[in-house]
């Protein structure tokens, strides 16, 4: 047996599909002893451990006794330059911007303090469990270099894209819509698809554009096709009508970034709140996928996210899980999850444990057409992983004083106190490719 193959011992959970459309067994693989074989940062076979421990008697072991073992978190929306504002204090969405966001992002014309705050959100997304995201830079260029070098360093899977934004917003963070093409198309020559990292098509959101700009952005999506497009919808009930406004030619919010060509089949959608049962009906034929951001849209009372619409069978639309930081109020995909579960609540849904968990990694993945790389424990796909513990803070052991449950039934109730009670303390180890991080 070659020397560079290793394996992981415990319990493994994954999706292999939707457990919003499909059957709990169909779409979930709990593994109460599983052995994950590990080859040049792949996974090279994975299954329960008595038939396959033969054949890999030779391999080096690390053994995880009463530990929860899930494919790395995936965070379909964030920004961060906005690392350094969370919890700032009493507004809603355009104020907040105004107040907190726009004066923060002037700070990362810097390329110095870009790659310092690009540390700290990369290290404490990880932490966090959280190991691939698709991230907003700002308008400056060098802020997204900075993130995506300090991605490449730690071996991440990355999406990231420079803010275009042409207008309503302070003259220091404007582009123009030329010079944000331009911006663009260097950053996407020098980055895209280099080691595990890609582009994202970036206008902030339609009021923070001209309809040249998004034309132009719709241009890039053309000119590359393998690249994609992120930005925000129907948030707020204000900008909504902001938009109205700004677009009188356009039938509603989503007509404004299908008009300049922007909506499609690698195109994310942050928010989703406020959306016709057409706009619902139209995302889900072109394939978009919606970042849910349950605790940003609590957090700036922007609304509840209507996760049942977006899963109708009929028209169902593919949804990932997402902190939005700074307007998200954690880095944590737990603490996310468990909001999730609330705001839907409120609507009269209780989502189940695996619905949530599924959110977070495979929903996310397919949200970010990577479910070919990253997600779940398919040979081939890329070793990221986190080792959970669900008994890790006084009142969690309390609650779950057994080992690890050995029944899908009970591994419900481990997994939603675990969504619900955890945090970063719960994450006892990351593997990146393969790699452990500490
Ligand atoms: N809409 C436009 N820009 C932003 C932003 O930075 N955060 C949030 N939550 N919504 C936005
Ligand atoms: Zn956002």
């Amino acid at each position: 047996m070659t020397p560079s193959i290793t394996a992981i011992r415990g319990a493994f959970l994954d999706c292999l599909d939707d457990p919003f459309l499909v059957s709990i067994d169909q779409s979930i693989r709990y593994i109460p002893d599983g052995l994950l074989v590990l080859r040049a940062g792949k996974i090279l076979d994975f299954g329960p451990y008595e038939p396959m421990f033969d054949r890999y008697s030779d391999v080096p072991i690390t053994t995880y006794p009463g530990r929860l073992i899930t494919p790395g978190l995936v965070d379909t929306h964030t920004h961060f330059p906005q690392t350094e504002m969370i919890a700032s204090y009493g507004s809603q969405l355009l104020e907040w911007l105004e107040r907190y966001t726009f004066p923060t992002e002037q700070k990362f014309q810097d390329v110095d303090y870009a790659a310092a705050v690009a540390d700290v959100f990369l290290d404490e997304m990880v932490r966090n469990g959280t190991t691939t995201a698709m991230v907003l830079a700002t308008v400056f260029p060098v802020s997204v270099s900075a993130l995506f070098e300090a991605a490449r360093s730690r071996n991440l899977r990355l999406i990231t894209g420079k803010v275009m934004m042409d207008r309503h917003a302070p003259s220091g963070l404007l582009d123009t819509a030329k010079t944000s093409y331009e911006e663009s198309l260097a950053l996407i020559e020098a980055w895209h698809g280099c080691d595990r990292l890609s582009y994202a098509v970036t206008p902030r959101f339609a009021p923070t554009s001209t309809p040249e700009q998004l034309r132009l952005a719709g241009q890039l999506l053309h000119e590359f096709p393998d690249l994609y497009l992120q930005t925000h919808l129907s948030e707020n009930l204000q900008e909504v009508a902001w938009v109205r406004a700004l677009f009188p030619d356009c039938l509603d919010y989503l007509d404004v970034y299908e008009k300049a060509d922007l909506v499609g089949d690698r195109s994310i959608f942050a928010h989703s709140i406020h959306l016709s049962d057409s706009e619902f009906q139209r995302l889900s034929h072109s394939g978009s996928s919606i970042a849910f951001c349950p605790t940003s849209n609590l957090f700036l009372g922007s609304g509840l996210f209507n996760i049942a619409q977006a899963k109708l069978p009929e028209f169902p639309i593919s949804v990932g899980l997402a902190t939005d930081v700074g307007a998200g109020t954690s880095f944590s995909l737990l603490r996310t999850a468990s909001e999730a579960y609330k705001v839907a609540q409120l609507q009269g849904q209780s989502l189940s444990a695996f619905q949530l968990f599924f959110l977070m990694t495979l929903g996310g993945a397919r949200s970010l057409h990577l479910e070919n790389h990253i997600g779940n424990f398919t040979p081939g796909n890329e070793a990221d992983l986190v080792v959970w513990n669900s008994r890790s803070t006084p009142l969690m052991a309390f609650r779950n004083p057994e080992a690890m449950p050995l029944t899908l039934e009970d591994l419900h109730d481990r997994l939603f106190s675990l969504i619900l009670m955890g945090d970063d303390r719960s994450v006892e180890a990351v593997y990146v490719m393969g790699d452990r991080r500490d």
